[in-house]
């Protein structure tokens, strides 16, 4: 199979409209030699039928997810729902044999991820998370020099993420914060970025103690109300949370993300520091990394700042000069190409659903964590 079938679920949102852009986009910028992809299904419970199919022209239009889980014409089930509807769905096309690629968090809790991938495995097809940040050229860079020993054994490793959407106390509510439709709040939405970059760089986590916090625990229910809202909602899970962890190698994690971070629009930064050198990225700097090492010679030794560029064939095949900038949608057309290579060679590519529990994993033990005021132990299963 050189053609990957895809329906695209949850379409009129905003990761259906970037991955549906990225399915598209493929023959642009990576040709059609190894792997196609044809979106055969746009489904959306609130569709604007004439702009989904502008979008992908031949699609079947559809409402219900149900019609397409199970249809013949379809080998890959592309969910781009909200996540109190990836477990449901996800086991559906597994149980029909399709190809499955989740957006993230995989799933609402460790137990429905472990499902997930177990699944999965027995049925032997491939599966993908959508947590592309990782995926931008620049951290290969960063996962091939902590791979190749060039910094050493990495110790300590900082992370964080942080938005200001609930900076302000009197920002309206809205269901991200409501703990009984977003349960892990601020530790599933965007700590499980970070979690992510721990994955990809430095490895398996197995310890960990967390903080959660509400910061302001009621919220107006309507815009533009404010302090004189006659309507307040209680805000029932995390805005932010500062945590520490052990990685099974033995290094030692730092990290924090919120949603009240006031002025940081959006925040991503890590450190990773080894015996030999250390690396630093922030996503200010979208293809740079900084890069020390001991093997300069003392008088010499400093950052030194490197572009990724065309010597990474995801970056060249958008842009021929280092320090273009590849941005975020070009992060998920990597993506996307990724996961339309894997179906046509069978090959799984990071972060696969088992990545995805691990994920999971994490976020659950954050939210144990707290709860219990103590460190918790994340078991390999
Ligand atoms: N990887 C990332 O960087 C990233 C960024 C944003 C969101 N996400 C994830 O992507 C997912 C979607 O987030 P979003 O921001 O695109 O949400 P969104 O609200 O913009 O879009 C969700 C879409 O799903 C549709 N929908 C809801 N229930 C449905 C149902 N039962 N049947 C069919 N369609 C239904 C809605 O009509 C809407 O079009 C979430 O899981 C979120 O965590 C990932």
């Amino acid at each position: 199979m050189s053609e990957v079938k895809v329906a695209v679920l949850g379409a009129s949102g905003w990761m259906g409209k970037v991955h549906t852009m990225a399915w598209q986009s493929l023959p642009h910028f990576f040709g059609v030699a190894e792997a196609r992809a044809r979106i055969v299904a746009l489904v959306s419970s609130s569709p604007d039928t004439d702009t989904l199919a502008a979008r992908a022209p031949g699609a079947r239009i559809l409402r219900d997810w149900q019609e397409v889980v199970t249809a013949p014409d379809v080998d890959l089930v592309d969910i781009c729902l909200p996540d109190n509807l990836h477990y449901p769905v996800a086991k559906a096309a597994l149980l029909a044999g399709k190809h499955v690629y989740c957006e993230k968090p995989l799933a609402d809790t460790a137990a429905q991820a472990r499902e997930l991938a177990d699944l999965a495995r027995a049925k032997g097809v491939i599966t993908r998370v959508g947590h592309g940040f990782p995926r931008n050229p620049v951290h290969d860079m960063a996962r091939e020099i902590i791979r190749s020993g060039e910094i050493g054994e990495i110790r300590l490793f900082k992370g964080c993420q942080h938005v200001d959407v609930f900076g302000d106390p009197l920002a309206p509510m809205m269901w991200r914060a409501d703990g009984t439709l977003a349960p892990t709040g601020i530790v599933g939405d965007t700590g499980s970025h970070v979690f992510s970059f721990m994955e990809f760089l430095v490895g398996r986590v197995s310890s960990l103690i967390a903080d959660n916090l509400i910061v302001t625990p009621r919220r107006p229910v309507a815009e533009g109300q404010g302090a004189a809202s006659q309507d307040w909602a209680a805000v029932t899970n995390p805005d932010a949370s500062n945590m520490l962890c052990r990685f099974e190698n033995g290094a030692a994690g730092i990290v924090d993300f919120s949603r009240v971070a006031t002025g940081r629009k959006f925040h991503q930064a890590y450190e990773v520091y080894g015996t030999k050198g250390s690396l630093v990225f922030d996503y200010d700097q979208i293809n740079r990394l900084h890069f020390y090492t001991n093997d300069d010679r003392t008088g010499r030794r400093g950052y030194r700042a490197i572009d990724v560029g065309p010597e990474n064939p995801n970056y060249s095949a958008f842009l021929p000069l280092a320090n273009f900038a590849l941005g975020y949608n070009e992060t998920k057309i990597i993506e996307a190409w990724e996961v339309a290579r894997s179906v046509v060679t069978g090959q799984p590519m990071w972060p696969t659903f088992e990545v995805g529990h691990h994920i999971c994993q994490i976020v659950e033990a954050c939210m144990q964590s707290s709860r219990e005021r103590r460190w918790v132990d994340i078991a390999r299963i």
